[in-house]
């Protein structure tokens, strides 16, 4: 479904990716796992197109997207929750939603209720405004923005980071749940590696701008994936 060939991309004349080559199946999990710096949070946003390749190709559903827009990768069906998190904190978590439904080209107003049926915890917090979410609360709506656009593919940037355990759980089973019931395809990066690996179906390690190594995420993966990231 999605194909990353020998990706490069830099910051100004720093380059970070030196060919970074992945791919993603139809309805597959894929764990982006490696060490902070090594190029993940740049690989997903080439791959959504924030960021310009000056080498290599990605390629969605057979058709080369590399030359396109973020908007326009979003219409193909790509969704992105990156790092950090931000909605827009002065409009209701509602109205959050509601500028993601008026920009897509389906408008089906059921999305709003599906992405809620996954993050029931913003039921009843609709009117409160983004900027007073907790988190936790914080990117259950970033992720129920990404789905109101209806990827086939979504990528997440580290989901749980800095989020209270109570809540993680949650954000996990959400999680599990648009893969293995909605058949979406999810790129995941994920600093905890328990949750990453049995959730996954392969797992790609990154090690200075390049997959270094990938395979299914299994039981021998997490010592060998432990393994390859320890310094
Ligand atoms: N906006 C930026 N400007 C310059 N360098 C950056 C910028 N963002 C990230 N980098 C650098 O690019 C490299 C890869 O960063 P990143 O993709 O965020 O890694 P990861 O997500 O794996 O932690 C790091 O060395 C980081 O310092
Ligand atoms: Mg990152």
């Amino acid at each position: 479904m999605l194909e990353i060939s020998k990706l490069e991309v830099a910051y100004g004349r720093t380059q970070v990716l030196f060919g970074s080559t992945l791919d993603v199946g139809a309805n597959e999990l894929v764990a982006l796992l490696g060490r902070n710096g090594v190029g993940k949070s740049t690989l997903m946003k080439a791959t959504m197109g924030l960021m310009k390749s000056f080498n290599g190709t990605v390629t969605f559903e057979g058709e080369d997207i590399t030359g396109l827009s973020p908007s326009q990768r979003v219409k193909r069906g790509i969704a992105y929750v990156p790092q950090g998190r931000m909605g827009f904190p002065q409009l209701s978590v509602m109205d959050n939603m509601k500028v993601v439904l008026e920009a897509t080209s389906h408008k089906q107003a059921s999305a709003i209720d599906e992405a809620l049926d996954l993050f029931p915890r913003l039921k009843p917090i609709l009117s409160r405004d983004a900027g007073f979410l907790s988190g936790g609360q914080k990117q259950q709506l970033a992720i129920a923005r990404a789905l109101i656009t209806r990827p086939k593919l979504i990528l997440l940037d580290e989901p749980t980071e800095g989020i209270q355990p109570s809540i993680i759980h949650e954000i996990e089973a959400a999680i599990a749940e648009m893969n293995k019931a909605s058949g979406l395809s999810i790129l995941l990066v994920e600093q905890h590696l328990e949750f990453a690996l049995s959730i996954g179906d392969r797992y790609a390690l990154m090690e200075h701008g390049e997959v270094v190594s990938s395979g299914p995420a299994d039981a021998a993966a997490t010592a060998t994936v432990r393994e390859l990231i320890a310094v």
